[in-house]
């Protein structure tokens, strides 16, 4: 049995906090756990080249994890050497597995062929998959999208995939070229599923409990991680856990996230930080939690234009400060529209996966 499966619930599907830089870090995890562990937190990805160190703030949600739940450690490299000796480093704490990130879209990262520019060279992934599988003792995952221009290049990386022994392998089912807005190719996931061995975990735009399931249906996948859904709703696992075990399904209310932004703002102020990086951080969060809340998206509107602390909290609590169950979904427009493609842009810029 792998140091995997022993974490698997048998009833029902795994559930999996995405990785996501500058967001999944050790006070985020802690606000996460609060309202309901998914089964598997990732940590950011270590960056591994040449002269790289596994970085210190990464490390530490790791060691000081709150949560009491499995860890794993996820690199973004191509040298293979470098890949090896992270690798080894890594395994001096305390994880379940050890994940390659096969999927991040940023210029800066795919034009030094790692991250999602390494889907353009199957054979060199190839190389690093068993070059990695026999340097890593405990589990080993992989998270990959379907194709670097066109979903048609999967069956190609998914020949590599089924060639190599790893625990489990997510499907963020869009390519890299798609980046985070477009349609999931469901149907891709659900080709991973048929010809993997191993666990196969669904990613992409799983933003509530009808989605997840829908999602599970059309992929038969054996988890789901989840990402942006879980800023905006932290109680999304513990929803689905419910949902699965024929329970009352919770369902927040605007001020449980008045509570949930308090709680994060609290949790992810830096001592040494001004009132200003404060608000602006908040609000990269805001922008998802934000979503569907008040008609025509008035929160949103109004708290990107907050620049004080006082400002910040005069508009939560105009919106907030009250009983209406917050919105089960975002409105479709959020995640298709033009501001998310500035989105898009973000986070291409800040080079995240
Ligand atoms: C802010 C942000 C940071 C991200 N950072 C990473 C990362 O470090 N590693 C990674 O594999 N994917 C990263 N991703 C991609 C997510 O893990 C996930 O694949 C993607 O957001 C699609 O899932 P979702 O629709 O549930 O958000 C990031 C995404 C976002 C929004």
């Amino acid at each position: 049995m792998s140091a995997l499966s022993v974490h698997l619930p048998t009833n029902r599907p795994a559930l999996i906090l995405a990785p996501m830089q500058d967001v999944t870090d050790l006070p985020f995890m802690g606000v996460i756990h609060r309202r309901g562990d998914p089964d598997f937190y990732f940590t950011e990805y270590f960056r591994v080249h040449r002269d790289s160190r596994p970085e210190r703030h990464i490390l530490r949600s790791i060691d000081e994890n709150p949560t009491g739940r499995p860890i794993i450690a996820q690199m973004i490299g191509v040298d293979i050497p470098s890949l090896v000796r992270t690798a080894t480093k890594l395994q001096r704490h305390p994880i379940v597995a050890i994940d390659l990130n096969l999927g991040c879209p940023a210029p800066i990262v795919c034009s030094k062929n790692a991250g999602g520019g390494l889907l353009r060279n199957p054979q060199q992934i190839d190389e690093i998959l068993g070059a990695l599988r026999s340097a890593i003792g405990c589990g080993f995952t992989v998270k990959t999208r379907v194709g670097f221009d066109s979903p048609e290049e999967f069956p190609r990386l998914l020949e590599v995939f089924a060639r190599h022994d790893f625990d489990a392998l997510t499907v963020h089912g869009r390519t890299v070229r798609e980046m985070y807005r477009t349609a999931v190719h469901l149907s891709r996931i659900r080709d991973a599923v048929d010809t993997i061995a191993h666990p196969v975990f669904a990613n992409g735009n799983v933003l509530s409990v009808r989605l997840a399931k829908q999602t599970i249906a059309e992929t038969g996948a054996a988890g789901l991680m989840i990402g942006r859904g879980a800023i905006r709703n932290p109680w999304i696992f513990r929803q689905l856990r419910e949902e699965s075990e024929g329970r009352p399904v919770f369902i927040p209310t605007l001020r449980d996230v008045r509570e949930y932004i308090e709680d994060l703002f609290q949790a992810v102020r830096r001592p040494d930080g001004t009132e200003l990086g404060h608000v602006a951080k908040m609000k990269k969060y805001l922008n998802f939690i934000g979503q569907g809340i008040g008609g025509d998206e008035a929160f949103l509107r109004e708290v990107r234009r907050v620049a004080t602390e006082r400002e910040f909290w005069e508009c939560c609590d105009r919106h907030l400060l009250r009983d209406d169950p917050m919105p089960a979904e975002p409105p479709r427009r959020a995640l298709l529209d033009a501001r998310s493609e500035r989105m898009d842009q973000e986070l291409a810029a800040g080079s995240r996966g």
